[in-house]
């Protein structure tokens, strides 16, 4: 089949990649020429596990396409996937002026019948919003507007595209949902359900998968809070309750508060709904609260146990969001670093992929090094940010020999409370006791 996605981003680009890995030929398209530049040339602009290869065999085999024009870019396409930003407004709401300006644009240059499919996180009622700016221009006939939210993960956005738990499809029109099943059909071979339902639950559905995530994310944080103060173990309790078949025992584990371009921005989104419907969605507003603390936690350890930080220097390792990617978007090391910096201290940082990204913001604020052990030299203590697993066996004599002192605040609980008493370090963890 023939499809054209618009923007290049995470999900279009990994979107596009696959459904040309899946047969289909598809046009990708961009307004920025330098993108578009170097995806001919088949680099991707983003580090993602698995993309390169498939990006490399599609373009050889011509099944994926790259332009900056949208007329030539939808020509032939049956499918207009817009997977374009939605970043918030000042008020926490979807910002959707690119969704509604592309749709504007296309209801100038569509002549034949096409399906237009909202991939972006849109709020509820966007589909019809985006119809209505089609319908000015253009015969009610010559499109159906579909929401069909992307539940990938960064880092193995990939395999979750080709192998997804479900696919949801959220159309009225029978023409549409006919194409749809089509283009779908090869992912859910395996036996996984598309669920077709109306534009307006399947918007919902996306905002309330990430919401409930993030809302476990938080409770988990809390309990691993109130774990320090009582004297339980966290991972006890997590393994303990996340056996229930009930509860599961993915996404339990604390941390230092959950970063990423989805959740922060599609928790606000859906409490900004809420507002709108003058409803009073009391758990997703303690589940930002909560988050806003969380990422503060690590630096209020490191405080508590130095007093004054001035003149001090810490090694942090691990800046992405989470491992696997470089993102850093809502990233919890940044309000890490920007606080031991507002105290005083110095930083060291590492981390296998993010590094650029970070150094865009603080510069030569902070010092990147090339080694996660180089981090550690004459440093007074080392701070565990990203779980990437590179950090889960290193080599501890050098750590120890190393750092000024044998230190170490986790935020992740990465290593076992055990080892750590038995190698002499001052360990502090997440919802665990401190070994000292
Ligand atoms: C998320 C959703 O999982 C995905 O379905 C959606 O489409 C986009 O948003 P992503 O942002 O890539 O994906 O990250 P995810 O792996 O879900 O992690 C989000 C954040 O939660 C990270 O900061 C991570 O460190 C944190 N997290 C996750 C925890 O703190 N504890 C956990 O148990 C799991």
């Amino acid at each position: 089949m023939n499809i054209a996605i618009i923007g290049t981003g995470y999900v279009g680009l990994v979107s596009g990649t696959c459904f040309a890995e899946t047969g289909n030929n598809v046009v990708c398209i961009d307004i920025n020429e330098d993108k578009i530049a170097q995806l001919r040339a088949g680099k991707t602009p983003i580090y993602e596990p698995g993309l390169d290869v498939l990006l490399e065999r599609n373009i050889k085999e011509k099944r994926i396409t790259f332009t900056t024009s949208l007329e030539e870019g939808i020509k032939d396409a049956k499918i207009i996937f817009l997977a374009l930003p939605t970043p918030p407004g000042k008020d926490g709401s979807a910002d959707l002026q690119y969704v509604l300006g592309v749709a504007k644009d296309l209801s100038n240059i569509i002549t034949e019948y096409k399906v237009i499919v909202n991939k972006s996180t849109v709020p509820v009622g966007t589909a019809e919003k985006t119809a209505a700016v089609l319908a000015e221009n253009l015969d009610r006939s010559l499109f159906d507007v579909v929401s069909n939210p992307e539940f990938l993960r960064e880092g193995v956005a990939v395999e979750d595209f080709l192998k997804p738990d479900r696919v949801v499809i959220g159309t009225t029109s029978e023409k549409a949902r006919k194409l749809m099943d089509e283009l779908y059909q090869p992912f859910v071979r395996q036996g996984n359900p598309i669920y077709y339902m109306d534009e307006r639950s399947s918007e919902m559905t996306k905002y309330a998968a990430n919401s409930y995530l993030a809302m476990r994310i938080s409770f988990m944080n809390e309990m691993a809070n109130l774990c320090e103060e009582v004297g339980a173990n966290v991972d006890w309790v997590r393994i303990g309750m996340g056996s229930d078949n009930r509860i599961g025992k993915r996404f339990l584990f604390p941390g230092v508060g959950y970063g990423g371009s989805c959740f922060p921005k599609d928790v606000q989104a859906l409490a900004h709904t809420a507002e709108e419907y003058a409803y009073d969605f009391k758990i997703l507003k303690s589940v930002m609260k909560v988050n806003d603390m969380q990422k503060l936690i690590l630096g209020k350890k490191i405080k508590a146990h130095f007093g004054d930080l001035k003149g001090k220097t810490f090694a942090i390792w691990g800046l992405a969001f989470k491992p696997e990617t470089d993102d850093i978007r809502e990233a919890p090391s940044l309000y890490l670093i920007e606080t031991l910096l507002s105290e005083g201290a110095r930083v060291k940082a590492f981390d296998p992929e993010a590094m650029d990204n970070v150094r865009a913001i603080f510069g030569d604020r902070v010092q990147f090094v090339d080694n996660q052990y180089d981090a550690l030299d004459n440093a007074d203590a080392l701070a565990i940010v990203t779980e990437w697993s590179e950090f889960r066996n290193p080599d501890f004599e050098k750590m120890k020999s190393s750092l000024k002192q044998p230190l170490i605040f986790d935020g992740r609980n990465v290593y076992a409370l055990e080892k750590m008493q038995e190698l002499g370090f001052h360990y502090e963890s997440m919802g665990r006791k401190t070994i000292a």
